[in-house]
Parts: C-alpha cells; sequence; structure tokens
C-alpha cells in the first residue's frame, strides 16, 4: 500500500484553514463511492474503519480493497482505524499497513488516557503512523461504541492543553456538542469551547458524528479549526434510501448490481458535498 500518514494530510489542512474528510467504509460500495468522489474534486482523503466495520469486512479484505484503491489514484489517501479501544487492536491495524489509528481511550480517567494514549503514540510514531486521541466523551452510537446522553461531557480547554503536551498525538477529537449517529432533536455546537481549545492546543482538531450536521455549522466548525470531519450515518442513509427507493419502484429486483451500484452513486454525491463544505477539494 502507498498510504500517506494522516499526520501529513492533517498538518497541511490545519496551516491553511480547511477540514479533510474521514469518511467511513463499510463495504466495497461504499470504498467506490468514498474514493472516486475526492478523485474528482482532487481532494486529500481518510478513509476509515471501525472496529465493527473491519469485523464485517474481515481485515484482509479492508487492507486488499484499500490497497487496489490507493494504487489506482494519484490523490493522498491515509487509512485510520476509527474508535480503537485497545492497545492490541491498534497495533494489529499497524500491522496491516494502517498508516493511522484512534486511540479512544477517553471512557478512562484523564490520568489514564494519557497513559494508554502516551504508550500508543511511542509504538505508533516508531514506525511512521499517526494518532488521533478523544478527549471528553462523545455521544450517540457507532457499531460497539455507545455513550449514552447523560454521560457524553464536553472537552476542558486546558485539560486538552495538557493532555496534548503530555501524549504528543498528531490531531484530537474533541466533544463539543455532535454525537455518533442519528440526532434526535437539533444538535447546539459549543463553538465557543471550540475556539478556546483550538487557540490553547494549535493543532488538528477532530469532529466526530458530523452527519446530520448544517452545512453552515460545519463551515463554522471548519473556520474555528476543525481539520478532521467524520461521516458515517449521512453515507449509509442515502445507500440505504437509494435501495429502499428502487425496491419500491420494482420489488422483482435481483441482480445485487443494480441496486449497489446507484448506492454507490448516491454515496459518491453525498461525499463531493460534503468535500465542497470543508474546503478541500483542490487541495491534494
Ligand atoms: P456519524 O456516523 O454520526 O457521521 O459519526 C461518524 C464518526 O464520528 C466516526 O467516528
Amino acid at each position: 500500500m502507498n498510504l500517506v500518514p494522516m499526520a501529513e494530510i492533517l498538518n497541511d489542512a490545519h496551516k491553511k484553514g480547511y477540514a479533510v474528510g474521514g469518511f467511513n467504509i463499510n463495504n466495497l460500495e461504499f470504498l467506490q463511492g468514498i474514493v472516486w468522489a475526492a478523485e474528482e474534486l482532487n481532494s486529500p482523503l481518510i478513509l476509515q474503519a471501525s472496529e465493527g466495520a473491519i469485523r464485517y469486512m474481515g481485515m484482509d479484505y479492508v487492507a486488499g480493497m484499500v490497497d487496489a484503491a490507493v494504487k489506482n489514484t494519484s490523490i493522498p489517501v491515509a487509512l485510520h482505524l476509527d474508535h480503537g479501544s485497545s492497545f492490541e487492536k491498534v497495533m494489529q491495524c499497524i500491522r496491516n499497513g494502517f498508516s493511522s489509528v484512534m486511540i479512544d481511550a477517553s471512557k478512562l480517567t484523564f490520568a489514564e488516557n494519557i497513559e494508554l494514549t502516551k504508550k500508543v503514540v511511542e509504538a505508533a510514531h516508531s514506525v511512521g503512523v499517526s494518532i488521533e486521541a478523544e478527549l471528553g466523551t462523545i455521544g450517540g452510537t457507532e457499531d460497539d461504541h455507545k455513550v449514552e446522553g447523560k454521560d457524553a461531557m464536553y472537552t476542558d480547554p486546558e485539560q486538552a492543553k495538557e493532555f496534548v503536551d503530555a501524549t504528543g498525538v498528531d490531531a484530537l477529537a474533541v466533544a463539543i456538542g455532535t454525537a455518533h449517529g442519528v440526532y434526535k432533536g437539533e444538535p447546539e455546537l459549543d463553538f465557543e469551547r471550540l475556539d478556546t481549545i483550538k487557540k490553547l492546543i494549535d493543532m488538528p482538531v477532530v469532529l466526530h458524528g458530523a452527519s446530520g450536521i448544517s452545512a453552515a455549522d460545519l463551515k463554522k466548525g471548519v473556520e474555528l479549526g476543525v481539520n478532521k470531519v467524520n461521516v458515517n450515518t449521512d453515507f449509509q442513509q442515502v445507500f440505504t434510501a437509494k435501495i429502499k427507493e428502487l425496491f419500491a419502484d420494482d420489488s422483482d429486483l435481483y441482480d445485487p448490481r443494480k441496486y449497489c451500484g446507484p448506492g454507490r452513486d448516491a454515496i459518491k454525491e453525498k461525499v463531493k458535498e460534503k468535500i465542497m463544505i470543508l474546503g478541500s477539494s483542490d487541495r491534494a
């Protein structure tokens, strides 16, 4: 695989004030839709897979499919583990060629989060792999990763500064009011907190749970220093909606290419929309 470390992509975004999509893959159609959209708009790309998605596809298939995609494109692509839950899981991904990993120790105490993240940073950096960590807890559900609304906790700016200084991470995911999955009400983002955090840490900041966030709010987040925006649910929804629509028109459909293909096109269009909002087109 000829992947680039995520830090290379995000440091440029941080310097120039734009954001790159951390787009989740769940199957071949997601991968192709996402890569083809980024190619068309000449955008750098962070492909990411959750532990659940890796279990579903199989590690060899994830690595093999992404390898095929990367060999056929000239845009810079990073392959990132989304919400790595342990040192062991992170190491498995590094061994399989991922160029970036997230260690999500946000459920641990502050001191334990620092300790585990530091250990992962040392191991990953020694082989040129980038690291994202999370401070504060982002609510919602993504595969095995569930945080009840009452347990979600906003990132404390002073702690964020202490955390990045102590760990040496390449990017920090912050909790400012977004949540994974489908929003029940209108999400309200704490932009003041984001602004304070960014000014204090002065490095790439990651926004999780970006599906269902308005274009205006995403743009404001990017203006205030978000450099990686994670999207999964929006793509799952457009893929499934397209397939449902096709079956509603023709319940005798049986050839998967006739519904997965249009599903893939729907993902591609949605990815293009996100890339335009984030400002990463023509940055490849
Ligand atoms: P959504 O599924 O809400 O877009 O969140 C994706 C995400 O944050 C992955 O880490």
